[in-house]
This record gives structure tokens, C-alpha cells and sequence, in this order.
């Protein structure tokens, strides 16, 4: 049987053009597994089959960007997130270096995720939980709205100001840009967006399936707490770190890799997953 070449299953949708999720997440592989290969050696339709995967990823990449530039209008430098940190950073007099600023960028983010399905399935199938600790303005959390059906996708974020942009951007989303992505079978996608303002080291994400946090600046004393709130997350959790992995043995490092983040600067980042509670011997984690 001869199906039709993958490309021609990219769905078109509004604005957006959005890559069908089988094609973003790997099931493509599947998809051309069942090719007849008409002849064609295994070599031939494991290139075609990364050449198709490659031009689905670099096109959901491009889409997601976006995405991003209609939530957040390049011509609203009011709400720029490096420049909002800093201004509440010093008029209320917040030192700590944990609060430093940066963001990722949409390639850099997606190639994560896709890294976490791909190699690792990480990505449930249902009733997904998605949280970003200390979200900045938002960004990782529309990604992942944008990128897998998830049921709940939750940024946490420390500063006000910062917190105001999340809700900006999510009037934004919801009052139009939703509904002109489609994200699996679902138009505008499964996800509630919910935006907490508050200290992630109180607040419970216990529910979390993957959890994100650009923690480059977070220092020792955070990851520590980090890891506590982490040590609640169910078996097979996955938690995504950058420059450090989560300083706990209920962890395992499934990889190492290095993530591109705005400004072009590509951070160590780290791909981590709950392993099984440690016995009640083992002490805290
Ligand atoms: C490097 S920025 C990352 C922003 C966003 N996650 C991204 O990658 O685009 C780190 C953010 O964590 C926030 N943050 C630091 N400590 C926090 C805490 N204890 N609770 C919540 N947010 C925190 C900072 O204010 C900052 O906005």
C-alpha cells in the first residue's frame, strides 16, 4: 500500500499552519513504519522518514515562533521581560541573583520537548500537567500549550510585574490566538493556562507530569528547595533544569544536552526523571 508522502498530512489552520502533533512528537516514525516500502531499502525510508521528521519540526519551530510574536508584540516594549524584572527588581530593592532574568526561545524550548517524547515519551497522552517555575512572562508555558494537548499548563512566577505580562499574554490567548492553533485533534488547543503569582518553594506542583525551570541563576540554596518540591512529583515525572541538574537521588539524569535560549546563548540543560520513592531508610530527599 502506498500512502501518501508525510508532508501532505501537515494540517492548515487560521493563521497558523500547525503540524500535526503525530508529526511534531514521533509517531511519524510509526506512520512510515507502515509504508510499503515499494521496493525501497531500509536506508531509503529511514532518510526519508528523518528528512519528513526535520521538515515537521523545523516548520512547527517557525509556527511557534509565531505564535510568539503575536503574544507578545514586538511594539509593546513595556512589556519586555528583561527590562520589567530589572526596573521591579530595583525599585522594590530585590537583590537576590535567583531573580535574574532571561528567557527561552521557541526553537530552543520546542527542541526540548520534542527530545522528551522523542527519546523518553515523556509527554502523557492524557490529562498532562505542565508547570514552569519562576515563568518569567510566560513563554514556556504557551509553548507547551501550543506544542502537546496538555489538560493544565501552569507558570509560577515570583514577581508582580512579571506576573502582569503572563496575564496580558493570556487575555491575548484566549481572546482570539487560541482558537487559530490546533494542537493534536483539538482546535485551540486542550490546555487551561493558569498563571500563579508566588514562590514556587510554597506553592505545590506536586501533580506535575513535566516541569520546567530555567534555573541557570537559581544557586544552591533554591535547587535544594527545588529538589524538596520535586521529591512530591509521581514516579516517572519528568523535570527539566538548566546549568544544574536537581540535586536529589530521586532523580535520574537521563541526559545532558544544551537548550539555545533568547539572545542566541545556549545553556547546559538537563532532562531528568522521578525514579521510584526511595525506601523510608534512605532518609529525606
Ligand atoms: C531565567 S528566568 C526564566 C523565565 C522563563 N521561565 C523562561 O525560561 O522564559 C527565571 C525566573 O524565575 C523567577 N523566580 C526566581 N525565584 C523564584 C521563586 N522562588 N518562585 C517563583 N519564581 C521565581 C525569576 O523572577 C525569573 O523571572
Amino acid at each position: 500500500m502506498r500512502v501518501p508522502p508525510p508532508q501532505t498530512r501537515i494540517t492548515q489552520h487560521g493563521i497558523f499552519r500547525w503540524v500535526d502533533r503525530s508529526v511534531v512528537f514521533g509517531r511519524l516514525s510509526k506512520l512510515c513504519g507502515a509504508m510499503d516500502s515499494g521496493g525501497e531499502d531500509d536506508s531509503g525510508i529511514e532518510q526519508r522518514q528523518a528528512e519528513a521528521l526535520a521538515a515537521a519540526r523545523s516548520q512547527a519551530r517557525s509556527e511557534l515562533e509565531s505564535v510568539f510574536s503575536a503574544l507578545y508584540p514586538p511594539d509593546l516594549p513595556e512589556e519586555d521581560g528583561m527590562k520589567t524584572s530589572r526596573n521591579e527588581r530595583l525599585s522594590k530593592g530585590y537583590q537576590s541573583i535567583a531573580l535574574t532574568y532571561g528567557e527561552v526561545s521557541a526553537t530552543g524550548f520546542s527542541d526540548i520537548l520534542a527530545k522528551v517524547q522523542d527519546s523518553y515519551g515523556g509527554l502523557p497522552e492524557k490529562d498532562g500537567v505542565f508547570y514552569d517555575l519562576g515563568c518569567g512572562t510566560g513563554k514556556p508555558v504557551f509553548a507547551a500549550a501550543t506544542m502537546h494537548p496538555w489538560h493544565r499548563c501552569i507558570g509560577m512566577e515570583i514577581l508582580g510585574d512579571l506576573h502582569g505580562i503572563c496575564l496580558k499574554a493570556l487575555e491575548r490567548w484566549e481572546g482570539g490566538l487560541r482558537h487559530k492553533v490546533t494542537v493534536g485533534e483539538t482546535k485551540g488547543g486542550a490546555a487551561e493556562i493558569e498563571f500563579v503569582c508566588g514562590d514556587f518553594t510554597v506553592l505545590d506542583w506536586s501533580d506535575g507530569d513535566v516541569v520546567f525551570a530555567n534555573s541557570t541563576c537559581f544557586g544552591d540554596d533554591l535547587m535544594k528547595k527545588l529538589a524538596q518540591g520535586a521529591a512530591a512529583l509521581k514516579e516517572g515525572a519528568i523535570v527539566v533544569t538548566m546549568t544544574d541538574p536537581v540535586p536529589s537521588p530521586a532523580f535520574e539524569v537521563l541526559e545532558e544536552t544544551v537548550m539555545n535560549q533568547a539572545g542566541r546563548c545556549a545553556t547546559t540543560c538537563y532532562i531528568q526523571r522521578r525514579v521510584a520513592k526511595p525506601p523510608p531508610s534512605f532518609g529525606p530527599v
